[in-house]
């Protein structure tokens, strides 16, 4: 797939909630800054890796805000949600100690990474707490934190 096909915000993504798909389109403006780099030919470990971390303290941000508003609703599935952003950190995490190591992964591959888990967090499990307070009528607001 083309890189620059990989970084279009989609309708498809919108929860129907705007202050969170703010956010994710936050998330995917920096997720294009690591596109960029990598498309302007420039393997610079060090830059990519101080990207990831912004997305990464930036996906902490956000994952703080939708957990306190999936408890507030009461989300059934709360926990297994929760796991789902541990391990996309821990993952990243992992990427970015790897970068910096002598055997570092290929940044193409930490890039499809993070594609497909944005693709299919937002899309398959995000959109479901939304679904989930809409027909329940349950009225929280997603709040922000400071
Ligand atoms: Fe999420």
């Amino acid at each position: 797939m083309d890189l620059s096909e990989k970084s279009i915000w989609h309708s498809s993504y919108s929860v129907e909630n705007s202050t969170i798909d703010d956010e994710h389109m936050q998330i995917l403006q920096v997720y294009k800054e690591l596109i960029n780099l990598v498309e302007n030919n420039n393997n610079d470990r060090q830059a990519f890796a101080s990207i990831l971390s912004k997305l990464t303290d930036f996906s902490l941000y956000h994952f703080k805000n939708e957990e306190k508003y999936m408890l507030n609703m009461d989300y059934p599935k709360f926990k297994e949600h929760k796991e789902l952003h541990r391990e996309y950190i821990y993952q990243v995490a992992m990427y970015n100690t790897e970068l910096l190591s002598v055997n570092p992964p290929k940044l193409i591959d930490i890039i499809n990474f993070v594609k497909d888990w944005l693709d299919n967090h937002i899309l398959k499990e995000d959109i479901k707490y939304e679904q989930f307070k809409n027909e329940r009528k349950i009225s929280v607001k997603y709040t922000q934190t400071i």
